[in-house]
């Protein structure tokens, strides 16, 4: 690269609004706020109680950042303060890509809420051991020097959302429930006919994933399983073990609970149609073989993950079914439909960075950055990715379209047409309300959701 002219140059398509909006609002720290609610890794960010012991971060460093003489502590009590940490890439080594070693790093990022409702970084550390060659970066350095931070932090944000969230927590879930659902129930079975839909072409994609595009014994994979729990799979604990409840312009979280609601209620009026008490449940021997292979082979048999080894309550199953269905769509949807959008345009997500972090502050300058992107050929291999996982598919199927017919009892179709008139006036509801923002947040519009994994 000689330019950012010449990044602009690297894709001749049809830009989308949001790619243009991206290119154009990148660098600001609005904007990069922004991203930890409504790009495509909402998953992170959470509420700072407690600065963590490895990210010294002192009144003196943010004082210009935090207007009105408020101070670190105050704005911490306030519930103002929030944190990002990348502490699963740590010690994860990158790869060679044309013969040159890449660098990724495990940052931590503290972030303000202000008075004015946008959330702004006001100091990065990219590496997790604090000390000389680890300086903290702020606002006020040089523009080249905090762009640069940035821009570490965005890369780190990349890897962690392509492999953890987005590959791990949607697809490889999603797999590993079509396979207990193949493999335990009947096509009879009422649960066969309300999960299938939604494993369309999952298995079909994941295939195509794993021999194209990652690799076998991946480790920021094998780190991530580890933070792979029950409750951070249901949205709504999430948010709140997050602390993100009171959070102003949250569209993912107001989108995403609207719907995990909606598809709670659907998924229990069919399953109250056919288990009318607790005991139809614990009876039940093939949906209880479900759960047990969901558990040993999808969560290694680890009880820490808080995923139940077996089924007793009539509520506790509609809460699993409903994590499932969620997963596949709604959740796929928030951290897939927006690829193209926010990592079109490489600076604002590169694929790989190819200079080392900087350990002093003050050198950095437009070269320096230029230097640090990926290469011109790995650049387009990314954009590649990414324009083809958020390109619509033909034979495409929104969320609570069922066209295979799998039921055909007057209960489930029912609740199946009622599904469908709320998922309605939910698409209205956010159509009306992205006509007001800068940039609509239209990832999780039920039109928008497909019902399965399938890109
Ligand atoms: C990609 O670009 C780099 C740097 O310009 C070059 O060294 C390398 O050979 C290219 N790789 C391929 C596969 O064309
Ligand atoms: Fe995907």
């Amino acid at each position: 690269w000689t330019s950012m002219k010449d990044i602009d140059r690297v894709f001749c398509g049809q830009k989308t609004d949001a790619y243009k909006y991206v290119e154009e609002h990148w660098k600001e720290d609005t904007f990069f706020g922004y991203q930890y609610l409504n790009g495509i890794n909402p998953m992170m960010i959470r509420r700072c109680s407690k600065l963590p012991d490895n990210f010294p971060v002192t009144e003196t460093m943010v004082k210009a950042s935090l207007q009105e003489q408020r101070s670190l502590a105050e704005e911490i009590q306030n519930g103002n303060m929030f944190l990002v940490d990348y502490k699963n890439l740590d010690g994860v080594t990158a790869n060679v890509i044309n013969g040159k070693q890449q660098y990724l790093t495990a940052p931590l990022v503290l972030l303000h809420k202000n008075t004015d409702d946008t959330l702004k970084p006001i100091a990065i550390q990219l590496k997790q051991t604090p000390g000389d060659d680890n300086p903290i970066f702020l606002p006020t350095d040089s523009e080249y020097d905090w762009l640069l931070a940035k821009i570490f932090v965005r890369a780190a944000d990349f890897a962690e959302h392509e492999l953890n969230f987005h590959l791990l927590r949607t697809h490889l879930l999603s797999e590993v429930f079509a396979m207990a659902t193949l493999r335990n129930f009947p096509m009879v079975h009422p649960l066969y006919k309300l999960l299938m839909p939604h494993f369309r072409y999952t298995l079909q994609i994941d295939t195509l994933a794993r021999s194209q595009l990652i690799s076998k014994h991946g480790i920021i994979n094998t780190k991530a399983v580890a933070s792979l729990t029950y409750s951070s799979l249901c949205m709504p604990e999430d948010i709140a073990a997050r602390g993100l409840e009171s959070l102003p312009n949250f569209y993912y979280r107001d989108d995403g609970l609207k719907l995990w609601n909606i598809i709670q209620k659907y998924v229990q009026g069919v399953v109250e149609n056919y288990y009318c008490q607790d005991a139809d449940v614990v009876k039940d021997s093939e949906l209880q073989g479900w759960i047990t292979e969901v558990y040993d082979h999808g969560f290694n048999k680890e009880p820490n993950t808080g995923i139940p080894q077996s089924f007793t309550l009539v509520t506790d199953l509609v809460k699993f079914l409903t994590m499932v269905i969620f997963t596949a769509s709604v959740q796929h949807a928030a951290v897939n439909n927006g690829q193209f959008d926010f990592a079109g345009w490489m600076p604002n997500a590169p694929i790989s960075l190819q200079k080392p972090p900087p350990t002093t502050k003050g050198q950095s300058t437009e070269k320096t950055m230029l230097e640090t992107f990926p290469d011109i050929n790995v650049t387009v291999h990314g954009l590649a990715t990414v324009y083809l996982l958020s390109k619509q598919s033909d034979d495409y199927v929104p969320l609570g379209k069922y066209t295979d017919d799998q039921f055909i009892e007057k209960i489930p179709l029912e609740k199946i047409k009622q599904l469908q008139k709320e998922l309605n006036i939910f698409n209205y509801e956010t159509k009306i309300r992205n006509v007001e923002l800068p940039l609509p947040y239209t990832y999780l519009m039920p039109e928008h959701v497909e019902n399965s994994v399938a890109t």
